[in-house]
């Protein structure tokens, strides 16, 4: 197990498998959509299916036990299934995806050895989820969130995206998830520097407030210090969190939480095969595409070694457990 300089053990992999996106929602950093009409195999300037596996084969070798594929729209790599089969055995994994390409394939995915899936969501009604992600493939995401519910992938977990456009929706989606077995919530907070429009964010703990006055029950994760939510429907007089008609709510927020990423325990892959140790910083990219074993692990070994928190005061664990500054950041770049 590899452990960087801040204490954080790196114990997952999120590997983008491509940059080509389907959907281009507005809140997205995807510039261009690439080529988009279907399933392909890799594409140029994409990792091919060897090099996906012998960078996972390595990070296995480090005691790495996740890892979460994303995009870009990972579905419009024809070779996933191939990729989720070939994923050594100690991982689990888990895919983020829009959800138009699940109708079909999730039964693969899911024999192939896929865990997990979360489908972004961001909207109940296919006007106001045309608007946020310029798609008119609502009933698509549906049937592939339906898809992955079938093919026994439970919970799915619906991710959206909280700011200006979709904040008046969270009611609805929380009840949505409360009265469909099967549905979770996961509401994350904006990432401004990934668009460039500060002026989009909300206050993520107004979010946090009114989740915590509906809430039957809160839990608090010590994993990115998440809390969670229990929550009944509207109308509904359920009063504990087993009962149905309840739905559970995960707030990911990374900006305003400070011990969010002193709790990373992740490093990134590009679509182009370079690693990193944030999904936020571009100063630290090394290649590991193309290369031989002992030359990822190199690459991973130093890319451990110069991880950096991105946001927060960069607050730590000291030797009772509490959270407090380091004051090694003090001086670090921000
Ligand atoms: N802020 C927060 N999350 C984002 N995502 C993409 N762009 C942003 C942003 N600006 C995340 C969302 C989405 C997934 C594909 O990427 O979780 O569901
Ligand atoms: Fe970006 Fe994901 Fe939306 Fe595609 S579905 S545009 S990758 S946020």
């Amino acid at each position: 197990m590899l452990t960087d300089e801040f204490g954080r053990e790196v114990t997952g992999v999120r590997v983008s498998l491509t940059d080509r996106c389907n959907f281009d929602c507005i809140y997205c950093h995807n510039e261009g959509l690439g080529d988009t009409r279907g399933p392909m195999d890799p594409q140029d300037d994409e990792m091919e299916t060897d090099d996906v596996v012998r960078f996972l084969e390595v990070a296995a070798e480090f005691d790495v036990d996740a890892v979460k594929f994303t995009g870009g729209e990972p579905m419009l790599r024809q070779d996933l299934e191939e990729i989720v089969d070939r994923t050594p055995d100690q991982m689990e994994v888990s895919l983020t995806t829009n959800g138009t390409f699940l109708p079909g394939r999730a039964e693969a995915l899911v024999d192939a050895g896929l865990d997990r899936v979360n489908v972004s969501q961001d909207a109940l009604d296919p006007e106001d989820f045309a608007a946020v992600t310029k798609s008119g493939a609502y009933e698509k995401v549906l049937e592939g969130v339906d898809a992955a519910l079938e093919a026994g992938l439970d919970p799915v977990k619906l991710n959206m995206v909280v700011f200006e456009h979709t904040a008046g929706y969270v009611p609805e989606m929380v009840d949505h998830v409360a009265e469909n077995e099967g549905l979770q919530l996961q509401l994350i907070e904006y990432m401004p520097e990934l668009t460039g429009k500060p002026e989009w964010n909300i206050e993520i703990e107004r979010v946090h407030d009114w989740l915590a006055e509906r809430a039957l029950e809160i839990e608090h994760r010590e994993m990115h210090d998440r809390r969670r939510y229990w929550v009944a429907a509207d109308g509904s007089d359920a009063r504990s969190r087993d009962e149905p008609g309840v739905g559970m709510v995960e707030i990911v927020d990374p900006v305003e939480n400070p011990t969010f990423c002193a709790n990373c325990h992740r490093v990134r892959v590009t679509h182009e095969g370079y690693l990193k140790g944030c999904l936020n910083r571009n100063d630290d990219l090394r290649p590991m595409g193309e290369m031989t074993k002992s030359e990822i692990r190199e690459a991973f070994r130093e890319t451990v070694a110069n991880r950096v928190p991105y946001y927060g005061e960069y607050m730590i664990k000291n030797a009772d457990g509490e959270w407090e500054l380091n004051e090694k950041y003090l001086d670090a770049p921000a």
